[in-house]
């Protein structure tokens, strides 16, 4: 460790295993030279991110081969057009097996980069440089890369871990104010999973966190990262436990897609989620009404949405999560809480529990 603010983790997934690397300024990639010494690079970022950081990352790389493919910014555009577009850049660079991918932005860069590193080929190697907070905690972690599709989210999309994730938390000082926050929801989330803790020290720091301390944002990007190794170790490819993190995110993608990816962040819809599964789970008499509203409480704090925009109906919403994929049999699996940091998996929830939580949250 070479001071407080930088941390080093390891996620252990066999011949999977690979470093994360959190440090407060900078690309450390010399610290992961042999993966990327030698190689064609792609490096892939968009147009809102590659001007802010693309030539540092470039310099970090001294002796590559290396390229940029830069997308146009947005979740509109996670989809076919811009994981082709990727292709092609590497068609044009002449890359081979043994080249190598490095996504430069936020979650919607770390997805698409790691599936066409997922699909080149039958699969090449990729490193993860995630500059939201979001994509830091979570997007660049666990090795889950997709697109969506017009019907929903991320519906089309592989399995493939990384072979490194180079966080630089300097990066956040660009990053709005609102995507910041939207980081927050998926931190929450994994507080509301299994770390009930981390929830008090979530309210405890809050001010320091939207100040950006250095010393702090180390210290939450580290914890979240941490929790999702645990989870990710246990379970790589979602047969269990790993369905515990779409906590929020059954009724968070319904949201997204309601929205057409331009009414909530990725994060805001999930903390709202979070809320969502939180009222259900009361009606479903598995917790007290408490729960809602403590996480109502750190949530707003961070500045949160926490009731549904008046322009999405219930009915609107249910009918979108008949599209989820884990629907079975016309039963809606969903992540639901007993209590904070006790989340648990239901099964057979049936259409009409759904309608009335979203109701108690309009
Ligand atoms: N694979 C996973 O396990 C996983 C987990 C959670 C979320 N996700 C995905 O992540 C996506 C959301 O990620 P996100 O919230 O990072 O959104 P995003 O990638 O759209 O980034 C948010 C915005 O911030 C901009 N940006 C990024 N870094 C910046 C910086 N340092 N300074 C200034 N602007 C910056 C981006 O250009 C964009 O406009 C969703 O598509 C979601 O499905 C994936």
């Amino acid at each position: 460790m070479k001071n407080q603010t930088s941390k080093q983790l390891e996620i252990n997934l066999g011949q999977r295993s690979y470093p994360i690397l959190i440090n407060p300024d900078g690309f450390d990639l010399a610290a992961i030279e042999p993966l990327w010494s030698g190689k064609k690079v792609l490096l892939v970022s968009n147009d809102v991110v590659a001007p802010l950081y693309a030539e540092a990352v470039i310099d970090a790389l001294e002796g590559c081969d290396v390229k940029c493919c830069v997308l146009p910014d947005g979740e509109v555009h996670k989809n076919s057009t811009s994981w082709l577009a990727i292709l092609d850049a590497m068609a044009a660079h002449g890359m081979t097996r043994t080249d190598l991918l490095v996504s430069l932005g936020g979650g919607v860069i770390c997805d698409m980069t790691g599936f066409a590193a997922a699909s080149w080929m039958r699969g090449i190697d990729f490193i993860q440089i995630p500059t939201t907070l979001l994509s830091q905690i979570d997007a660049s972690v666990g090795g889950k890369t997709g697109i969506n599709h017009a019907q929903g989210k991320n519906l089309i999309g592989a399995f493939h871990q990384p072979r490194a994730v180079i966080i630089n938390t300097a990066t956040l000082n660009t990053l709005p104010a609102r995507e910041f926050a939207a980081g927050i929801g998926e931190a929450v989330k994994y507080g509301g999973i299994n770390q009930a803790q981390f929830i008090d020290w979530l309210s405890t720091k809050q001010q320091a966190i939207l100040e950006h301390s250095a010393v702090v944002l180390s210290e939450l990007i580290a914890q979240c990262c941490a929790f999702k190794v645990q989870v990710v170790e246990q379970d790589e490819k979602e047969q269990g436990v790993r369905a515990l993190l779409n906590l929020g995110h059954t009724f968070g993608h319904a949201l997204e897609t309601a929205t057409n990816y331009q009414g909530y962040l990725h994060g805001e819809a999930v903390a709202l989620g979070m809320v969502m599964a939180a009222e259900l789970s009361y009606q479903l008499g598995y917790c007290d009404k408490q729960l809602r509203k403590t996480l109502e409480n750190l949530l707003q704090g961070f500045g949160l949405p926490i009731k549904l925009d008046k322009e999405i109906t219930a009915d609107q919403l249910v009918r979108l999560m008949r599209l989820d994929k884990k629907v079975q049999s016309g039963k809606h699996r969903l992540i639901l809480m007993k209590g904070l940091g006790q989340a648990f998996i239901e099964t057979g929830v049936e259409e009409s529990d759904l309608l009335n939580a979203i109701k108690a949250c309009t």
